[in-house]
């Protein structure tokens, strides 16, 4: 089993010791565009495998997509945090440039992987690398909901008192603040959340998890890197162990949620196949309406990339 993570920032190279740590690969390839970064930084991990016991080879290279040839799973986390002075536009010109290059890279290597797109807007990115691979939308996904969930879940866990481990959600549209967090899909144990929280405190959860990207990149000045780092990497394990879990992954929609040709967060099934079934709630109206407004949001900057490929 071959892994590439694609930009060895702070996403990419907690994502690629995240896999290394759980031996989800043979070999994990690291690749960035700055001179030395990978090579340094899988150096760096590889000398911990003697420390923390695993035998997952990380190897780094500059630009060089020779070695990623035959890989089965690619995490594309290469792009540029919004600047001052760079307005939106900017930045999907400027991100979408890089992912359409790493996404021809990849496949001209790796024809057969399963692509997972890490890079902001996340939803747009994922809708760049589905239009320059070429391949099935059952291998080009994106990471947002896994994350948006976990900070929802960690929030929750804080609330009540409880192991983090018992919060189970379930979230739905784009990765932004027009995301769609499910309380009524959301239980500790089984236990529906809205018996154990009143629901001013549950209302104040849902507002910070949709805005949890932006408390970190206030806190730090620059966005987040642990959570999604390994919220990339445990899909990645659902798909190399064939695990058929059940995640909200940014998926292509072909009518499902009456949704059409539009990446968005949805719950799915994730195996060795990508992803296997997409799995289709029975939405309240509100709720359904709080997902077509995130879709409408998603759209208009799909739109933006689609008038710049025009
Ligand atoms: P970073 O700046 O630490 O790392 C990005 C890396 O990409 C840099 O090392 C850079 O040299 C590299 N890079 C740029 N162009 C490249 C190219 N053409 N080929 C290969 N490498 C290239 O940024 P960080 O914090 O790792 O974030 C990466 C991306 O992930 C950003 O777009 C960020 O907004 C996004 N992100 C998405 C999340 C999600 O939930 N989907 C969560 C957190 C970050
Ligand atoms: C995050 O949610 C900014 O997408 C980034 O942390």
């Amino acid at each position: 089993m071959k892994i590439t993570v694609v930009g060895a920032g702070n996403v990419g190279a907690t994502c690629a010791d995240v896999i290394a740590h759980k031996e989800l690969a043979n070999e994990v390839i690291l690749i960035d565009i700055k001179e030395g970064l990978a090579e340094g930084k899988s150096l760096d991990m590889w000398q911990t495998a003697p420390v923390n016991y695993y035998n997952t080879r990380v190897k780094g290279y500059t630009n060089n997509y020779e070695p990623t040839a035959g890989s089965d799973v690619v995490v594309i986390t290469s792009g540029l945090p919004r600047k001052p002075g760079m307005s939106r536009d900017d930045l999907i010109a400027t991100n979408a440039g890089i992912v359409k290059s790493v996404t021809e890279n990849i496949i001209k290597y790796s024809p057969d992987a399963i692509i997972i797109v890490v890079s902001n807007p996340l939803d747009v990115m994922t809708y760049c690398a589905y239009l320059t691979a070429k391949i099935p939308s059952q291998r080009v996904m994106g990471m947002a909901g896994i994350l948006d969930t976990a900070r929802y879940r960690a929030f929750l866990a804080e609330a009540l008192n409880v192991s983090p481990k018992d919060i189970q959600a379930m979230l739905l549209g784009g990765h932004g603040d027009t995301m769609v967090p499910l309380p009524r899909y959301t239980t500790v144990s089984g236990i529906p959340v809205t018996e154990m929280i009143d629901q001013a405190a549950l209302d104040a959860i849902v507002e910070r998890t949709k805005k949890g990207g932006g408390e970190l990149v206030n806190l730090m000045g620059t966005s987040a890197w642990f959570a999604p780092g390994a919220a990339a990497a445990q899909m990645v394990e659902a798909i190399v162990r064939d695990q058929k879990r059940i995640f909200p992954v940014c998926t292509w929609l072909s009518g499902e949620y009456g949704l059409k040709d539009i990446y968005l967060g949805v719950p799915v099934v994730l195996g060795a196949k990508g992803i296997e079934r997409i799995i289709e709630l029975d939405l309240t109206e509100a709720e359904m309406e709080l997902v077509k407004e995130s879709a409408k949001s998603v759209k208009e900057v799909m739109n933006v990339l689609d008038n710049m490929n025009a």
